[in-house]
């Protein structure tokens, strides 16, 4: 009814709005007033947590695609090397675990039977495992070792937005917590990160006052056939979470490619006027990667790409490439997906819409799989 969509539409446009709530709900309580966490709900023991010499994510969808833009914060926080693999993979290539694997299994409803299969090979093998789940007592939560809960509420769209931006927040908490207990040379940057998390809701909040030429741009582009995403570092999960989004919800021919593969194949699919969005990495990170991006821009603007240029408040050097410029506010480059994804979901939601698509309810898909 209209009301259990609190006025909207459609549940994914409610989602969407309750993103900054999500994200700070999922915060709450997690950090204390001298700024460490204190995650005493991951009950695995610190001694444990030290020994870990191995992470393996694994997950399906959306939630995959988190489990991407974690493996860059876990591996450059803690210095434990990550694995992150879909979980219907996952499960039948005999990988390697032990009692020294941390398994990380991520999952909104907690019953994705894929995760849940992997979950359970993976206690087998004797590895532990942390899930990171938004559902209160399901099944994935119920079989693991730990479970850390995202505090989304119940999200009803089949396309996930706020449960993604959340299950982000989670890996991050736990990468900071890894590098919390065991005490990694990142310290100083760590305690910053933890800050920054604590004001990215706000952040969220202002991407979502500012879509209304995104929503736009969307309506203008429904005829046409595909779309292409680009990013590097985290930007490119980010980028496949666009693509996904497009197809799941306008049912368009997307891709999302990690920027620096284009000239190994996807700039041959590059047409006239043929949109690709790129997610541009903070010129104040690290710069290196920030100028390749820009290269990257030029290249596909000069095969006749429509350029659709993700970028951070204050950024110029993109300006005289971007055809059209979606502004987001300056991030620390490992959070970045948390409000480079909205304009995202904004972007897909519409499209659906423009296109007579029902938006809470693909064709062919299921908010759940609950078969392998
Ligand atoms: C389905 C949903 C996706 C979701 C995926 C994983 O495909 O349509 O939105 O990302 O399952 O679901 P989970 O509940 O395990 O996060």
């Amino acid at each position: 009814s209209a009301a259990e969509k609190g006025g909207y539409d459609y549940f994914m446009l409610k989602e969407i709005a309750e993103q900054p709530k999500a994200v700070a709900d999922t915060l709450l309580g997690r950090i204390d007033a001298a700024g460490s966490l204190t995650l005493d709900e991951v009950r695995i023991p610190a001694n444990v947590l030290r020994e870990v010499d191995k992470i393996v994510i694994v997950a399906c969808g959306t939630a995959f695609h988190a489990g991407l833009i974690a493996k860059y914060a876990i591996e450059h926080w803690t210095r434990v090397p990550c694995e992150v693999e879909l979980a219907s993979e996952f499960r039948y290539r005999d990988p390697i675990l032990d009692q020294q694997t941390l398994v990380v299994a991520i999952s909104q409803s907690g019953e994705t039977m894929d995760t849940l299969m992997a979950l359970r090979h993976a206690r087998e093998q004797g590895a532990k495992v942390l899930a990171i789940c938004n559902t209160n007592g399901s099944t994935i939560p119920r079989e693991s070792d730990a479970v850390l809960y995202t505090h989304a509420g119940p999200e009803v769209a089949v396309a996930s937005t706020k449960a993604f931006l959340t299950q982000l927040v989670a890996c991050y908490l736990v990468a900071l917590y890894l590098g919390q207990v065991r005490g990694t040379k990142w310290a100083d940057e760590i305690r910053a990160v933890v800050r920054d998390l604590s004001s990215v809701s706000g952040a969220v909040e202002r991407v979502l006052e500012t879509m209304e030429p995104v929503r736009e741009l969307a309506r203008s582009l429904a005829e046409k056939n595909t779309v292409l995403f680009l990013g590097r570092h985290v930007g490119y999960p980010v980028a496949l979470e666009g693509a996904l989004k497009l197809k799941e919800l306008a049912y368009m021919h997307a891709e999302g490619f990690a920027a620096g593969e284009l000239k190994h194949g996807p700039i041959a699919l590059v047409e006239d006027d043929m949109p690709v969005v790129v997610v541009v990495p903070s010129p104040r990170g690290r710069s290196v990667l920030h100028d390749k991006i820009v290269s990257n821009i030029q290249e596909i603007r000069a095969r006749g790409a429509r350029t659709i240029v993700i970028a951070e408040e204050g950024d110029e050097a993109v300006v005289p490439y971007a055809d059209h410029l979606i502004r987001i506010p300056a991030t620390p480059t490992l959070l970045q997906p948390l409000v480079a994804t909205v304009p995202l979901q904004v972007f897909a939601c519409e499209l659906a819409t423009a296109r007579g698509n029902e938006v809470d309810q693909p064709r062919n898909l299921a908010k759940s799989v609950t078969v392998e």
